[in-house]
């Protein structure tokens, strides 16, 4: 699979958003990672459905929206309506993960499961056939800046053992630089999520060096 990069917006400047996604966008983004957050199940509050739809014309790369609520079902629906491509859930925030893994395909959109640094990958055996994507925290959700959690490249390797030849991606998201990035990629991820790594500078130049250099890794 071909690897692709997503800039989390979290480390964007939130008061320019539209113009932080054009500009990932132009710098060599493939997609657009949303990091919803509800101080609930992450101790942090960032956005929701109407700012996810305020910023969809900002670009037509995929959002990849990575939803750290609880309860996720009540909500999948109006992420859908705003213009999410992929909706993660997390196996720990939902007490029926086959039902809301269900729910985001019938709305249309593909469905993602995300699981927590120290998330034993057996909850996603039986439900392989109902995702498409799987994401993998490399460090604890809540906040961007923090430092890879090297565990995780084993349970990548895992992971990809499990899906065999299904058509799944897998995400790696937290902590991700130009020298953690060969690790995951080695051990079988396609997607990463970057946000520091990516926003760092500040400037769009900074952009396309920051992500030219992890995709470069
Ligand atoms: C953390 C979020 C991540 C985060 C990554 O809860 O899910 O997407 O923004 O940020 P960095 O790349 O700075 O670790
Ligand atoms: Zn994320």
């Amino acid at each position: 699979m071909t690897l692709i990069i997503a800039p989390s917006i979290l480390s964007a400047d939130f008061s320019r958003l539209g113009e932080e996604i054009a500009a990932v966008d132009k710098a060599g983004a493939d997609w657009i990672h949303l990091d919803v957050m509800d101080g609930h199940f992450v101790p942090n509050i960032t956005f929701g459905p109407p700012v996810v739809k305020a910023v969809r014309g900002a670009t037509p790369k995929v959002f990849d929206c990575h939803l750290m609520i609880e309860p996720c079902d009540p909500y999948l629906e109006a992420f859908a309506k705003a213009g999410c491509d992929y909706i993660t859930v997390h196996a720990e925030a939902t007490k029926h993960l086959d039902r809301s893994l269900q729910a985001i395909r019938a709305l249309g959109v593909k469905a993602g499961v995300a699981l927590n640094p120290s998330t034993h990958e057996s909850v996603i055996e039986y439900v392989l056939d109902r995702v498409d994507l799987v994401l993998l925290m490399t460090v604890n959700p809540g906040f961007g800046g923090q430092a890879f959690i090297p565990a995780v490249v084993e349970k990548t390797r895992r992971v990809k053992q499990m899906i065999g030849n299904r058509p799944i991606h897998i995400e790696i998201d937290g902590g991700v630089t130009p020298q953690t990035a060969p690790l995951v990629v080695a051990a079988g991820a396609d997607v990463l999520v970057a946000g520091s790594a990516v926003f760092q500078g500040g400037t769009p130049d900074h952009y396309a060096r920051n992500i030219a250099a992890i995709r470069n890794s």
